[in-house]
């Protein structure tokens, strides 16, 4: 099993790789990817949209309008951005901030199983539709499903998924708002349930005899990664 240590440098690789990424047409009108930010052990993820015009600019995911009523509804429940990770079904901007396209979200979709394969979250809290539909892999709306928990399946790794409203849509209605600060209240008690039971980890790869030594690995950005 890899400690946190491993873990995060595989992060910090994961953020080089995505940084130069070209798979989908938002290369192209992007200004930089948006990898996601917070404690790269995390015991709760955020998976928003799409980065918009500020996180295009800055790098960093929610730091718009929505960005602070996050904020605020993590400090209702007493926690701070630091605690948590906070990343994007898209990792680059769609121009005009239009809806994230099918073929964006299937090329871009390997790099979120692998942020939650390496950060290994308790509980995944899904923003809105994009995410919860990708995450849980059904196509129910988020006024369906939204504050009520389901387990699920990325990869090797078994989490609650728990959909909530976009920040976004509770700026734009108050009643919106009011729900989405009921849902959050509900995250302290799912995070101190702990992780559902994992599937059994497939047998360990035996060691080399003598390790080879590695390359200290510097991170570009390391504001980004606790
Ligand atoms: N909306 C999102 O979904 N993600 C961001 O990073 C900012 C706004």
């Amino acid at each position: 099993m890899a400690t946190a240590e491993q873990r995060r440098e595989e992060l910090v690789e994961l953020f080089r790789e995505v940084s130069k990424c070209e798979r989908c047409q938002l290369h192209q009108t992007r200004t930089r990817t948006v990898f996601g930010a917070g404690n790269a052990n995390a015991d709760l993820m955020f998976v928003g949209e799409a980065p918009g015009q500020q996180e295009d600019l800055q790098g960093i995911p929610f730091v718009g309008r929505a960005g602070k009523l996050l904020d605020e509804l993590l400090a209702e429940n007493g926690l701070a951005r630091d605690d948590v990770f906070i990343a994007n079904v898209l990792k680059s901007r769609p121009p005009g901030n239009r809806d994230p396209q099918p073929d964006e979200i299937e090329a871009c979709k390997p790099y979120l199983f692998r942020q939650v394969e390496l950060i290994e979250p308790t509980v995944i809290c899904t923003l809105g539709n994009f995410s919860t539909k990708l995450l849980t892999g059904l196509p129910t709306g988020i006024s369906r499903v939204h504050g009520v928990p389901q387990v699920h399946q990325l990869g090797r790794r078994t989490v609650q998924i728990f959909p909530i409203y976009h920040p976004a849509a509770g700026l734009r209605a108050s009643s919106v708002k009011e729900i989405l600060r009921e849902d959050f209240k509900k995250l302290p008690a799912l995070l101190a349930a702990g992780p559902p039971p994992q599937e059994p980890a497939s047998p360990p790869t035996p060691e080399p005899a003598q390790e080879p030594a590695s390359e200290p690995i510097e991170d570009t950005q390391p504001k980004l990664f606790d």
